[in-house]
């Protein structure tokens, strides 16, 4: 076969009589064909995907919105232009809080939760290198912010964030203030409940007056100046009926009961101390202190501080006991910065750490290894058995009524072990049940919601009516 006859044959040639218009090139993309064509379809999608919704989509403000104060929506700019969004992002999704058991996934995030001139453009980002910041409102107190703005190691030393010292002071707060009001109503009721919390540990230890700029008592104290139940003269180290100083037993109650002369289960030696060593490195030195004195680097922008496990008796004349120890990990500090590892160590985990918290008076952070000798025993005093003799368990939980006001759901939050009948001087001086103490959150709540709905009506937003946003029909408090 030769190579002509191998060839495919070419086109045969178009007859004369098809009029040069319509001959087939004609139908080639040209230049013009793709600029024109495709600035159609680019138009089509801009307008069906951005230009439609934004003009028509305005969905209802949710059950859980609040407009922002006008120190959150200065300290939302920061938060822009600080590039948080590469690393934050602001919505939850129904499988975070489906697989989530904490407080940062508490429902999905709805459209109308991101209602209002305020949130836009908003913040919801795509990557999650950190935590999830919806929900992000009263998990810490103020002063843990302040730390870990100035330095995440600090209170996280494991942390890759990176350091933000280069702000303000007022910057730094103003980024606090929007931090703290992420997460709709239910970040603003945990707000209030942190914010009160972490005044009472004040109060208890000294460290706060009666009269302090916004103390979250206020309300309380100047009702009360009258009657007698106020003793302002008193002090922590007042003693209680029992025997044990007033500050003893606010600190009680600020454990579940149920934990109050729980013993460590796990068996006391060097692995498990080894351990707890190890855990205490990487996460609690950067606050309770290399050397366990609670002089961390992250200790000096908080309120109330670390504690000193440096102490042969850990606290006052009440003591700590392993079980208390456990739950405060557990489930963090009420309204402190003393977090919930809950989520982060396994049960061993925490308990082996508490194990070795009880070699540190011993020198268990100066030598390499932890030694069982080193070990210190808790064995608690008298006046702290007779007050939980006083006052137990079986009474705490067959009085303590189901409640679904979220009020008294943060009220037994902050004080755990107290029963609806107990009355304690916090501090020696102020009267506090758990009655008292849901009426202190409500009232904290309502300013923080007051001041930013009457921020957000100067500067002319569209808000439905006060008592609309005020209302907390359904809501349920998540603690941190
Ligand atoms: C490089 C990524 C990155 C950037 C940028 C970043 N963060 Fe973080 N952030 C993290 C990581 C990782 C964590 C978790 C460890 C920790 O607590 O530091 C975190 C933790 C946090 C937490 C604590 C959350 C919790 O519940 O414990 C807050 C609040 C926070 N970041 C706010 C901010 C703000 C505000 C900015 C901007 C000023 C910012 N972050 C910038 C990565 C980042
Ligand atoms: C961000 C700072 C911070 C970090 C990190 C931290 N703590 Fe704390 N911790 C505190 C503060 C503040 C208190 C005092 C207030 C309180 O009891 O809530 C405290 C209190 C405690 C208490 C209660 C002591 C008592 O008798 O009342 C224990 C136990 C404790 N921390 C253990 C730990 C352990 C173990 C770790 C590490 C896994 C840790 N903490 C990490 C700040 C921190």
């Amino acid at each position: 076969m030769s190579d002509q006859e191998n060839r495919i044959p070419e086109h045969p040639p178009l007859p004369d009589d098809i009029p040069q218009s319509s001959r087939r090139r004609r139908m080639l993309m040209t230049p013009q064909m793709v600029v024109i064509g495709g600035l159609l379809a680019f138009f089509t999608v801009v307008f069906s995907v951005v230009i439609m919704p934004t003009a028509t989509y305005k969905p209802a403000i949710s059950d859980n919105w609040l407009p922002l104060s006008d120190a959150a929506v200065n300290g939302r700019a920061i938060y822009l232009s600080n590039g948080c969004v590469y690393c934050h992002s602001g919505f939850s999704r129904p499988q975070d809080v489906f697989a989530g058991s904490s407080a940062l996934y508490a429902r999905a995030s709805q459209p109308g939760d991101y209602r209002g001139v305020s949130q836009s453009p908003n913040t919801l980002g795509s990557v999650r290198t950190g935590p999830d910041m919806s929900n992000q409102g009263g998990m810490h107190p103020d002063g843990w912010h302040r730390s870990h703005y100035w330095n995440p190691r600090s209170t996280t030393p494991m942390s890759i964030m990176q350091r933000f010292n280069f702000l303000s002071q007022d910057d730094l707060d103003l980024l606090i203030s929007f931090t703290q009001s992420q997460g709709g109503k239910l970040a603003a009721l945990r707000y209030a409940a942190t914010r009160t919390g972490n005044y009472l540990m004040r109060l208890n230890t000294g460290k706060a007056t009666l009269d302090e700029p916004d103390a979250p008592v206020a309300d309380l104290v100047a009702q009360e100046r009258a009657s007698g139940v106020l003793r302002p003269q008193g002090k922590p180290m007042d003693k209680a009926p029992s025997g044990m100083s007033w500050m003893g037993v606010w600190h009680m109650n600020s454990f579940s009961r149920s934990y109050w002369l729980t013993d460590n289960p796990l068996e006391l030696n060097e692995g498990n101390l080894m351990r707890g060593k190890a855990t205490y490195l990487q996460r609690c030195s950067g606050c309770h202190g290399a050397k366990g004195d609670g002089k961390g680097p992250g200790a000096e922008r908080l309120r109330v501080k670390p504690f000193d496990f440096t102490k042969p008796t850990l606290a006052d004349d009440s003591g700590t006991s392993s079980g208390m120890m456990y739950h405060r990990l557990l489930t963090a500090g009420p309204g402190t910065a003393m977090e919930n590892f809950g989520t982060r160590l396994s049960v061993n985990e925490i308990w082996s750490v508490v194990m070795f918290l009880r070699t540190i008076p011993n020198g268990g952070l100066e030598e390499t290894l932890p030694t069982v000798d080193m070990y210190e025993r808790w064995n608690p005093p008298e006046s702290q058995l007779r007050y939980m003799q006083e006052n137990p368990i079986e009474e705490m939980y067959s009085d303590l009524p189901q409640t679904d006001d979220p009020f008294e759901q943060a009220a037994r939050w902050i004080a755990p072990g107290m029963a609806q009948s107990d009355m304690v001087y916090v501090g020696g001086k102020l009267a506090i049940t758990l009655e008292r103490l849901a009426g202190v959150i409500r009232s904290e709540y309502g300013r923080i919601v007051k001041t930013a709905y009457d921020d957000a009506k100067k500067r002319g937003e569209d808000l439905p009516p006060l008592a609309q946003i005020m209302d907390t029909k359904g809501m349920i408090f998540y603690g941190p």
